[in-house]
């Protein structure tokens, strides 16, 4: 199939994919970058400010990046049903001395208004949004204020309105990608659905320029995805064991640990589907999740915290792509390399 060009404009039609709530730092974003590679900063959970200052950081690096946000899409959960998962999590909280009857329930839009703001005033030459699609008036302000917009997408029918929302590009996120899906409707079943298969049905039904991302693995994959037609491919599990990586240490020991077998998709931790490593969280609570994100985030995220620093991989969401294993320590820049191997 005939491919289509890179809409990062990157030297290597290779990208870090945006992972937020710790794991892209500057310096990871800043160390694929010189390698060639196209890096995404993720504003995800972070304020404006904090957002903007990490921009101005890696500025001092490159010029040529991306910013992704959440778009606003939020799942509403009922009182009743967000008490009822709080008590199912009790005894988790009560280990790290947690008391979640009384947790707020919170359903707000990771202060997208104020993230906008901040792009649209200062502008980085790619933008891009996952969980859905912005309104198209917010899409314009962002176009013309010289960002290219890339819409992630895991099926046909979201990729047609990206296209008709006026996106400049797709981001095809196959069902293997670690952490969440950035499905446009949070109620959604995610069937399996492979990064290239993907790939092909969205440029066939948009024809729009598509990165590709979700169980790359290794140089192998990434050829194949360039092969189904991808401008470029973005990694997020690959780099999570790097040394420039944000991820904590039981986080990243985790990942290592062979006690950890598969890969599932849960609602367990924020009430969105992710992909994570199986972990006891996700035995003893997916059956009893609801949909409700981010409320659920906010809910399980103390108990997440907790649990990190006190080294207990299983109550942390251990956010993995089906290709962890291949995870490498090391520089960033040696996971960039060795992807562009093959090409
Ligand atoms: C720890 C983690 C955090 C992530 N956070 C975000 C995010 O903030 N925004 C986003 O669009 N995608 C996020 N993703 C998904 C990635 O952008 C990307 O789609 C995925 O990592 C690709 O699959 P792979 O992990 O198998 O390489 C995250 C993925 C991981 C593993």
């Amino acid at each position: 199939m005939a491919g289509t060009p890179n809409p990062l404009g990157s030297p290597l039609p290779l990208a870090a994919a945006p992972m937020a709530g710790g794991p892209t730092t500057v310096r990871l974003a800043a160390a694929v970058s010189e390698a060639g590679a196209f890096a995404f900063l993720a504003g995800g959970y972070q304020s404006a400010d904090a957002l903007a200052a990490d921009i101005a950081e890696l500025r001092r690096s490159t010029e040529a990046f991306g910013v992704n946000l959440f778009a606003p899409n939020v799942a509403r959960i009922s009182e009743a049903d967000y008490r009822r998962y709080a008590e199912e999590l009790r005894a988790d909280a009560e280990r790290y001395g947690l008391d979640l009857s009384q947790a707020p329930l919170v359903q707000d839009e990771d202060r997208w208004q104020d993230k906008l703001d901040l792009l649209v005033a200062d502008p980085v030459p790619v933008v891009s949004l996952t969980f859905g699609l912005a309104r198209p008036a917010e899409i314009s302000a962002l176009r013309l204020a010289g960002s290219r917009v890339l819409i992630t997408v895991t099926t046909v029918d979201e990729a047609r309105a990206a296209a008709a929302g006026g996106a400049d590009a797709l981001f095809a996120q196959g069902s293997d990608a670690g952490g969440h899906n950035g499905t446009h409707d949070p109620l959604r079943q995610i069937t399996p659905t492979r990064t290239d298969d993907l790939t092909r049905a969205l440029i066939a039904a948009t024809g729009l320029p598509v990165v590709a991302a979700g169980g790359v693995d290794g140089p192998e994959t990434v050829a194949a995805l360039l092969d189904a037609g991808a401008g470029a491919v973005a990694v997020g599990t690959l780099l999570l064991r790097t040394d420039e990586s944000g991820a904590s240490r039981t986080y990243q020991d985790a990942l290592a640990d062979p006690a950890f077998t598969e890969t599932v998709l849960t609602r367990a931790f924020t009430g969105r589907y992710a992909r994570a490593l199986r972990n006891r969280f996700v035995d003893e609570h997916d059956a009893a999740a609801p949909t409700g994100y981010p409320a659920v985030h906010y809910l399980t995220r103390g108990l997440r915290r907790a649990a990190a620093a006190a080294g207990d991989p299983h109550r942390v969401h251990l956010w993995a792509g089906t290709g962890y294993r291949n995870a490498a320590t090391g520089p960033a820049r040696a996971v960039v390399d060795r992807l562009a191997g093959g090409l």
